[in-house]
């Protein structure tokens, strides 16, 4: 049985509009996102591909490109959109409580 916790991530305004960040918790690397509409999401940092941080890809809309070979994913359900990815992110639930961004993570 896993447990689930929710974890904060940082303040809401260190997100910029239609940006994203790393998070690093314990072992583990998330990407926390603010789209164009300013809501907030959070996946796994990495991408499916290969080992690269998403932090430094580009947000455009509600999709995320991956810096190294340009494959996309949708931010909301982590669903590949282009090659070449092929294998969906995994994503986290996710608040903001008194100006502070938190994910639950298991
Ligand atoms: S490492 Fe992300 S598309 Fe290749």
């Amino acid at each position: 049985m896993s447990i689930e916790q929710w974890i904060e991530a940082c303040a809401a305004e260190d997100i910029d509009v239609e940006d994203v960040i790393r998070f690093d918790y314990e072992d583990r690397t998330f990407a926390i996102y603010r789209t164009a509409n300013s809501i907030y999401y959070a996946s796994d940092g990495y991408c499916t591909h290969e080992r690269v941080h998403l932090a430094t890809g580009l947000v455009m809309d509600d999709v995320i490109e991956c810096p190294k070979h340009n494959g996309r994913f949708d931010i909301p359900t982590g669903a590949a959109k282009r090659r070449p990815v092929c294998i969906a992110l995994k994503t986290y639930p996710i608040k903001i409580e008194e100006g502070k961004v938190l994910i639950q993570i298991d």
